[in-house]
């Protein structure tokens, strides 16, 4: 075998390097580079560590002899809908025969309880169906208790078969012997193999694991869920290597302490990116919110912030309207803007890219005349919500003088619009969608892009349309 010089190796990508270093070079994390050979990570490479990789890679899809692609038949796939509607949302209407599905996030999130619904639905929908669900985390009786926490019904429990396992290979045992339809295998991190080195949840490990999972839902044509942790940074362990093995990729966010949960795909070989479904944690399982747009408002900024509320306008608070997905959101975004008392004021964004948040704050620098550089800036969007739409910039900045001001904004008024680094405003996608939803929940004013404000107007709300991020901040009262 060649000798592979490498001696370190990064946790989170793989990325091997022949000295230690504090950050990965490849995928920016710190401290995650580890002792290891990058040999280890692809088990029995009979020629180059790299090489044998790529060729186990390229083996994911079945083998076959070349033809034209015009000569190719094909079916349109057919789907096994989970029956719960927000997550086929995500799925892009159900899984598909030998579909892998990653299903990412952070610890007590919900990934295994939506799992466990998911499956009961499906066998309720489908009685020909058969699912294996392997916990490596779970003892079997912990997972007949949470069964029973969900209400599931005794036809389905009889039918589900679960594993407590955390050795793949006895695992892959019982796969054969069962020859289920669907595969739950929770968590990929607890679970370990012999064909590698190295502790469980290690690349090695995480690698060979995914790899041989994925193996067998292409050669069996089934379908197969892997359940990752997220780590303390964000990123799921190992998140490089098993995202771009498998077909899905689902990130399962929110608040642990708050009810509300998002699934979002972020990879969809068998659908779009950027859906979202959309559950409430109860006593009794996720419920699926099939109407979401307004749960992401605090109390104070419900139904439009004042029929029957007694809540004052306060300053430093916004409400956008995001288009997630095919549905518009309400996300009310907060700011604080406080004198800093520390050389290097600091800045931080919760729920959006803080990046950006540095850039707007350059912006309204530049082009309002609004200065925050001796002040500590926070903004958070309210629930816990991941907003990756630029057209919630300029709520962004209204909430950041709103605080810094100490002005609130008008009662029901909702504010959206990408800002340009000239200080123009520029529109954002499908905006007649996004104000008729934004009408439908009692809001009666808005500022958004001009180019968005629709010619005919909407009933029973006053729509100011801005150029620039001067006139937009000239609302404030
Ligand atoms: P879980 O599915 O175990 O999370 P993960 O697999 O992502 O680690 O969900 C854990 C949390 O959900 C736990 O704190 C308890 C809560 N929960 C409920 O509130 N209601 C329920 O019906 C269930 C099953 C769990
Ligand atoms: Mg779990």
């Amino acid at each position: 075998m060649a000798k592979d010089r490498t001696s370190f190796v990064c946790e989170a990508c793989g990325q091997g390097y022949s000295k230690w270093q504090g950050q990965c070079t490849d995928c920016g994390a710190w401290n995650t580079l580890v002792p290891g050979q990058r040999h280890d990570l692809a088990a029995a490479a009979p020629s180059s560590a790299a090489g044998a990789r790529a060729g186990r890679m390229a083996s994911l899809a079945p083998a076959s002899s070349l033809q034209s692609l015009s000569d190719i038949a094909f079916e349109e796939t057919e789907r096994q809908p989970t029956g719960i509607e927000e997550f086929d949302r995500v799925l892009g209407g159900g899984l598909v025969p030998g579909a892998v599905i990653l299903l990412g996030g952070d610890p007590g999130i919900g990934k295994s309880t939506l799992l466990l619904q998911a499956m009961a639905s499906i066998l309720k929908l489908a009685s020909e169906q058969s699912v294996l669900y392997v916990s490596g985390e779970e003892s079997a009786g912990q997972l007949a208790m949470r069964a029973h926490r969900l209400g599931l019904d005794a036809a389905v429990s009889q039918q589900l078969k679960v594993l407590s396992e955390t050795s793949l290979e006895k695992v892959l045992q019982a796969m054969e012997a069962a020859q289920p339809s669907v595969l739950v295998a929770d968590s990929i991190q607890t679970l370990y193999t012999e064909m590698a080195s190295g502790a469980p949840g290690s690349v090695s490990q995480v690698r060979e694991v995914g790899y041989q999972l994925t193996q067998w839902a292409k050669r069996t044509g089934r379908a197969v869920f892997i359940v990752g942790h997220v780590t303390k940074e964000g990123a799921l362990a190992g998140p490089r290597l098993l995202e771009h093995m498998v077909d899905t990729v689902l990130y399962f966010e929110g608040d642990a302490q708050a009810s509300f949960r998002v699934v979002r795909a972020v990879k969809n070989r068998f659908g779009t990116v950027n859906e979202l479904g959309v559950f409430a944690m109860t006593e009794r399982g996720l419920k699926a919110v099939t109407n979401p747009s307004a749960m992401f408002l605090s109390e104070a900024q419900l139904s439009g912030g004042d029929t029957g509320s007694s809540h004052a306008p306060v300053s430093g608070t916004c409400v956008t309207v995001s288009l997630e997905g095919s549905r518009p959101l309400l996300v009310e975004l907060q700011a604080l803007v406080d004198d800093s008392q520390v050389p290097n004021p600091r800045r931080l964004a919760v729920g959006f890219d803080g990046q950006r948040l540095a850039m707007l704050l350059a912006i309204l620098h530049r082009h309002a005349g609004i200065a925050c550089f001796d002040q500590d800036v926070f903004v958070n969007a309210v629930g816990g919500v991941r907003i990756q739409e630029t057209a919630a910039d300029l709520a962004i900045l209204v909430a950041v003088v709103s605080s810094l001001r100490n002005r609130p904004l008008a009662k029901g008024c909702v504010v959206f619009g990408e800002v340009g680094l000239t200080g123009e405003v520029r529109p954002a996608a499908r905006g007649l969608d996004r104000l008729k939803e934004v009408a439908r929940l009692g809001f009666h004013r808005a500022i958004v892009p001009a180019a968005n404000a629709p010619k005919s107007g909407i009933k029973g709300m006053e729509i100011i349309g801005v150029r620039r991020l001067s006139e937009a901040l000239a609302q404030l009262s």
